[in-house]
C-alpha cells in the first residue's frame, strides 16, 4: 500500500522553507505506480473526461482515462498550447503560474481533475474556475498527495476531492 515513507523528500526545494514530496519512487516501481493510478481512478460512469494537469498531472491522467476507456484534456502551462484557450492564472504553494486550457468538449461534461499533489489549491482552483467558465457539468478532484496543515480542502470544499496519501 502506497504511504508516505514511498516519497522522497526534499527540504528547501524549489525555495527555502518548502519541503518537496518526490513522486519517484512510486514511479519506478511498477505495482505502486499501478496502485496509484488504480487509486487515483473513480467508479467506471461517474465522469465522462478527465482533466490532467501540467505537468506532474500528465503522469497519471491519462492512465485513469484509458483505464475508465474515456479521453483526456490538458491544462497546460501557458505558452505551450495554440488555439483558442481559457486562461487562468494559478496562485500555487511557490510563485505564480498561468494556466491554459482549450474549452473543446466540454460542456455538458461531468470532469475528473487529476494531478500529483493538493497544497494550496491555488493551480485546482484556477483548473475549476476555467472547467466552469467551459461549461462542465461537475467538477471533481483527485491527487496522490495531499499535504496538511495548507489550505487545498478547504479551498475545494464544494468539490468531491479524494486524495491517495494525505500528510498530517
Ligand atoms: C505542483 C504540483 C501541483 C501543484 C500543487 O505543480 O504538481 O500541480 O504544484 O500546488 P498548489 O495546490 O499550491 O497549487 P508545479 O506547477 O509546481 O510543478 P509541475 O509542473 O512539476 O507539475
Ligand atoms: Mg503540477
Amino acid at each position: 500500500m502506497i504511504t508516505l515513507a514511498h516519497f522522497d523528500t526534499h527540504p528547501d526545494f524549489p525555495v527555502p522553507g518548502i519541503l518537496f514530496y518526490d513522486i519517484s519512487p512510486i514511479l519506478a516501481d511498477p505495482a505502486l505506480f499501478r496502485e496509484a493510478c488504480d487509486a487515483l481512478t473513480p467508479a467506471p460512469g461517474s465522469v465522462d473526461i478527465v482533466v490532467g494537469v501540467d505537468a506532474r498531472g500528465f503522469i497519471f491522467a491519462p492512465v485513469v482515462a484509458q483505464t475508465l476507456g474515456i479521453g483526456m484534456s490538458m491544462v497546460r502551462k501557458k505558452g505551450k498550447m495554440p488555439g483558442d484557450l481559457l486562461e487562468s492564472d494559478a496562485t500555487i504553494e511557490y510563485g505564480a503560474s498561468e494556466l491554459v486550457l482549450s474549452p473543446n468538449g466540454l460542456e455538458g461534461k461531468r470532469v475528473l481533475v487529476v494531478d500529483d499533489v493538493l497544497a494550496t489549491g491555488g493551480t485546482a482552483s484556477a483548473v475549476g474556475e476555467m472547467l466552469a467558465r467551459a461549461g462542465a457539468a461537475s467538477v471533481r478532484y483527485a491527487f496522490l498527495l495531499e499535504l496538511g496543515g495548507l489550505p487545498g480542502r478547504e479551498v475545494l470544499k464544494d468539490f468531491v476531492v479524494t486524495s491517495v496519501v494525505e500528510v498530517p
